[in-house]
């Protein structure tokens, strides 16, 4: 064991909705780092629950004829049983509706108060005469208010159509959608936090550098906080409405009756809870984990969820005293063949959906090939998926044990290692660069670390050939070192890679009788311990498989909503503060070394083996020139671009493509295909001239 004491946590899902494979992007991301911090012998407790409360799951009730708590007592097994079934291991899974939380709720809401933070404020919302109750904006429909746009059917925070913000109240026609009533408006009384008072505290926080993803500091700054050392200063922070009136399936306030905690209060403090019933179950101290200098607290989320973690729940933290989150970690969406998951499209897969036809250890490796360490989504291509198994994983992984195991099976690996030509130790020095690349969430450049000394034993048994010497029974022994060797360089691996795929380290630990215990089994052959006889691993999957799976989750008329039970995270404020996805920011100093400048065609050809390349000089004056290949081909014949202006990407690092050198690019814009149209420049300008 390490000094290091780690508390880590995913994002609690809702109880009233089924895991699809879009949530499990987290809980596979999250899953492969404590496993990984729990290897390199790092007290790490991982810590989740269902998240019960809000209006969506009292409506679901309701409309099944059943309590709230039978509800979510089925939602929290199918949950659980879906984790587990993707080895999801946490030390502790609660749920929100405990006993734990709602007495962390009002110990914390208690200091809230004390700190004079919480202001009451009239507030008019839709009430829902037949439903009896205050209808989110989402459960509202009606014209848009914009007299030049007046589209049918919006919902009750900003038109579709038009792109207008305004409250529901302002809807023409409105419509509940739970009853189908024409809604009330109504007043109630809310209560508030006042986050102006913690902007300073946010902003040391938020700004530190050592807590957030730069582009979400740097999102916060922009969208929220302000900079007081700027012509702008800083912005004041709006009240956050953490209340909602009866009647409401959650906590209701101590001395508030007939006032609720609004879920997104409640729910992370669901951390707290589930990490109290881990203590009382282990005789652990509480303290140690949420008010210790000696604890790192990590979040991972979704960056839809940003706001919650990074400006409320610091603030609700530290107001009451605990600790802060030594990190957030934030990751981008998934995507299936480029496009958001589709119910009528078949690739919003529910996890339970792809457990019927694939292997759960298949989309934690793709997933982490495919996961970085910052904000951008992540694309499950289906080819891409079913090439990366069978190709990284079968074919270059699980194939070096079947092609050596079967020759010293029964046997024992050499009492000493032999001469491997130095492969075991290069692989050994690899181990604190890809520690360190798990530590910073970069899985895919540990996968492809990992995968680079997998060529590399490919390679060294394909040259040995153990299957043609052992033809020759004088070559006995030097079959048993080539697959001694063999073998201990698959177990490397498999050590490598226990984190994201722990059923092959499993495996791996059975054929060569030790478990795998520890990272630094990188470092030391094994010698001379028995092999058993190689039993399956992971098997090649096949295009029908996952056609079989999409078809499976294919809804005829399905509609596209995953819905949840948040409002936006100022109930007052634009919806778009929630539904605004974060995206990689680049600052002005990346920008202004962006050599942006005028350039004219003076040759342009096709790329006959491109599909989609035309191959261009560009002239940038003074004798300047630049060869560019350029994906135009369907937007553009070469001939049209002869003598035009363009705009050029002067500085960008030279890149060798199969077709030649390409030395810039040029700017463009559009949907894609044929439409994509240059950035041309008046006629006025000259080649070479910069344009910022
Ligand atoms: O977005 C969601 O799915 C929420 N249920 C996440 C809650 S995380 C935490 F704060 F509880
Ligand atoms: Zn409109």
């Amino acid at each position: 064991m390490t000094d290091r004491r780690i508390l880590v946590t995913a994002a609690l899902p809702y109880a009233n909705g089924q895991i699809h494979i879009g949530h499990m992007v987290e809980y596979i991301q999250t899953d492969i780092w404590v496993r990984f911090q729990k290897l390199r012998g790092n007290r790490t407790v991982f810590v989740c629950a269902d998240d019960t409360h809000g209006t969506a799951i009292m409506i679901r009730a309701r409309d099944e004829g059943r309590t709230e708590e039978e509800v979510i007592a089925e939602m929290a097994q199918a949950h659980v049983r879906d984790f587990e079934a993707f080895d999801i291991e946490f030390d502790n899974y609660g749920s929100t509706n405990s006993p734990e939380n709602r007495e962390l709720c009002g110990a914390i809401w208690k200091s809230i108060r004390e700190a004079s933070l919480v202001i009451e404020k009239d507030i008019e919302q839709l009430f829902d005469p037949e439903a009896g109750l205050f209808l989110a904006d989402r459960f509202v429909r009606g014209t848009c208010p914009n007299p030049e746009c007046n589209a049918p059917n919006q919902p009750g925070d900003n038109c579709s159509r038009c792109g207008k913000t305004y409250s529901p109240a302002e809807l023409i026609d409105p419509k509940s959608t739970l009853s189908g009533a024409t809604p009330e408006v109504r007043t109630a009384r809310h209560l508030f936090i006042e986050l102006k008072q913690l902007h300073s505290f946010l902003d040391e926080w938020s700004q530190s550098g050592m807590h957030l993803q730069s582009e979400v500091a740097n999102n916060l700054r922009g969208q929220f906080l302000g900079d007081p050392n700027s012509a702008e200063g800083a912005k004041e922070l709006r009240d956050w409405d953490i209340s909602r009136p009866a009647p409401y399936f959650g906590f209701e306030i101590p001395d508030s009756p007939g006032n609720y905690w609004y879920v997104w209060f409640d729910a992370p403090i669901g951390y707290m809870a589930s990490t109290k019933q881990w203590c009382d179950r282990t005789g652990e101290k509480f303290d140690d984990w949420w008010k210790s200098d000696n604890t790192e607290i990590h979040h991972f989320i979704g960056k839809d969820i940003t706001y919650f973690h990074t400006l409320f729940w610091p603030g609700m933290l530290k107001t009451a005293g605990f600790s802060l989150p030594e990190k957030v970690h934030i990751h981008g969406f998934l995507k299936v063949d480029g496009e958001k998951m589709s119910k009528s499209q078949g690739t919003f897969v529910m996890a339970s959906t792809y457990l019927k036809h694939l292997e759960p250890d298949c989309l934690r490796y793709f997933y982490a090939s495919k996961l970085g360490p910052g904000l951008g989504d992540i694309d499950l291509n289906l080819e891409e998926f079913v090439n990366r198994v069978n190709s990284h994983l079968v074919g270059n992984i699980v194939n070096l044990a079947s092609r050596s195991a079967k020759f010293v099976s029964g046997g024992t690996l050499c009492e000493k290692y032999p001469d491997d030509g130095g492969l075991f130790a290069a692989a050994a020095a690899k181990a604190d660069q890809i520690a360190e690349l798990y530590e910073q969430c970069d899985f895919s450049a540990a996968m492809l670390e990992v995968l680079q000394l997998a060529d590399e034993a490919n390679r060294f048994i394909n040259d040995r050939a153990p299957w043609t010497l052992r033809k020759d029974p004088e070559k006995a022994e030097e079959v048993r070192q080539i697959c001694s060797i063999v073998l201990n360089l698959f177990r490397q691996l498999t050590v490598f890679l226990k984190p994201v795929l722990p059923t092959l380290a499993e495996q791996s630990s059975a054929l060569l009788n030790s478990p795998i215990t520890n990272w630094n089994d990188v470092k030391t052959p094994l010698v001379g311990t028995p092999v058993s006889d190689f039993k399956h691993m992971m098997q090649r999957i096949t295009n029908e498989q996952v056609e079989a799976m999409i078809d499976d989750s294919r809804v005829d008329d399905a509609a596209e909503d995953d819905s949840d039970d948040s409002d936006s995270p100022w109930k007052d404020g634009p919806e778009a503060l929630a539904a605004e996805p974060l995206s990689e920011e680049c600052t002005i100093d990346d920008f202004v070394k962006v050599d942006l400048r005028v350039a004219r065609v003076i040759a342009a050809k096709d790329v006959p083996e491109a599909n989609k390349l035309l191959n261009l000089t560009l002239s940038l004056g003074g004798g300047e020139t630049r060869n560019v290949f350029a994906g135009i081909k369907a937007a553009y014949k070469p001939e049209d671009l002869l003598g035009r202006l363009v705009i050029c990407v002067a500085n960008l690092k030279p890149r060798q493509m199969k077709f030649g050198l390409s030395e810039g690019m040029i700017c463009a814009a559009g949907p894609g295909k044929a439409d994509v149209f240059l950035l041309g420049v008046d006629d006025g300008a000259v080649p070479g001239q910069r344009i910022h």
